[in-house]
């Protein structure tokens, strides 16, 4: 298969952790036969900086031309504490979201058993656990109508929502849970919110459609609780785009780092797979930061742009024995014990895709 990608690096550890990331392509495409072609694209800060745009045309049409985009991580400091700034790079990253129709952002949180005792919570609480995280991604208070009145000393930002809007990401998770354990939490707070109310009406009305899954109905206060309670009771969550934005990030920590996890956005057209940590500006240029996050996007990426499950399933293994065989970065490793850089673990768990196929 020809396989035409575009990587967008983007700012702060996105570029030295999507490099680890393309060496595994490479390495899972010479195994397997498939031809590669990268090409780079400007996005966040670093288009900012040259371009004055943080997502520019030829980006996008870049996207719209491959046939899967490989995304580091957007945000600089410079930027945060200065709210006043005409241009941000999370604003580039919003309009890739909705000018590729990604409405789904899909981020599994899987434990891997020699990092269980990473996790800040008990070995028993997460042993075991394993769930998806599906987050609305091109509607709700992030799209919604904003803006001042009162001559500035008013300020409003609103939620809305469309049926068809929450129908075609409500299919996307019941067709996930019927693939998976057959459970799915819809999470909202439909005891205040008018748009929750229509979620958990439609959901209501969808679920007699998938009758062996079990559909239950959660408010977004209690499955924050729940997440890092019961992590082991949840199988398919599914919920809008800003309750989807906090949880999953209070779910990336349960697993021992947020290096570790990967996510895929799909939608209508170029899906884009991206590990979930940001920028991390601190550590930029240190060649210290986890690229597994990054390498374990590009498995996404191999199973749900190209439908190439064993490719996959190549990269996983290989991620896998490289926890095992402790070749970590400094975030895993523990006290006195030996920290891989970047692009060592990056290395060696590419070496290891070659050598799997001869083992
Ligand atoms: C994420 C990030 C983004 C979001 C930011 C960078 C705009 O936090 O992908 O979760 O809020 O969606
Ligand atoms: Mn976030």
């Amino acid at each position: 298969m020809k396989l035409n990608i575009a990587l967008l690096p983007g700012d702060g550890i996105g570029p030295e952790v999507t490099d680890q990331a393309v060496k595994s392509v490479k390495a899972v495409c010479r195994r397997f036969g498939h031809e590669v072609v990268f090409s780079h694209g400007w996005v966040g800060a670093a288009a900012i900086d040259r371009f004055g745009d943080p997502f520019p045309e030829e980006t996008h049409r870049l996207c719209m031309a491959s046939d899967a985009v490989l995304f580091g991580a957007i945000g600089d400091p410079k930027y945060d504490n200065n709210p006043g700034a005409p241009v941000r790079p999370e604003q580039g990253l919003l309009r890739m979201r909705k000018g590729l129709g990604l409405y789904a952002n899909i981020r599994p949180v899987e434990t891997f058993p020699p990092l269980l005792h990473k996790s800040p919570l008990r070995r028993e609480l997460v042993e075991g656990a394993g769930f998806v995280c599906i987050r609305e991604l091109t509607g709700g208070i992030y799209f919604g109508e904003r803006g001042r009145r009162d001559g500035g000393s008013t300020a409003f930002d609103t939620c809305t929502y469309t049926r068809e809007e929450i129908t075609r990401i409500l299919k996307l998770g019941f067709e996930f849970a019927r693939k998976r354990n057959k459970k799915l939490t819809v999470v909202d707070k439909a005891n205040i919110l008018e748009s929750s109310r229509l979620w958990r009406e439609v959901a209501r009305e969808m679920s007699s459609s998938w009758p062996d899954v079990t559909t239950e109905y959660m408010f977004v206060d209690n499955a924050a609780m729940q997440i890092i309670q019961w992590p082991r009771n949840f199988d398919v969550l599914i919920t809008e785009n800003m309750f989807g934005d906090i949880l999953t990030d209070e779910a990336s920590v349960i697993t021992g780092s947020m290096g570790l996890l990967p996510s895929a956005s799909v939608g209508t057209h170029t899906s884009v797979f991206e590990p979930i940590h940001g920028s991390w500006p601190q550590a930029a240029g240190k060649n210290i930061a986890n690229p597994v996050a990054a390498i374990l996007s590009a498995a996404m990426m191999f199973e749900y742009a190209f439908s190439l499950p064993e490719e996959g399933r190549a990269i996983r293994d290989a991620v896998k024995d490289s926890l095992e065989e402790g070749i970590v970065t400094g975030d895993i490793a523990g006290e006195g014990e030996m920290a891989y850089s970047t692009s060592e673990t990056g290395d060696w768990i590419a070496a290891r895709i070659t050598s799997q196929s001869s083992m």
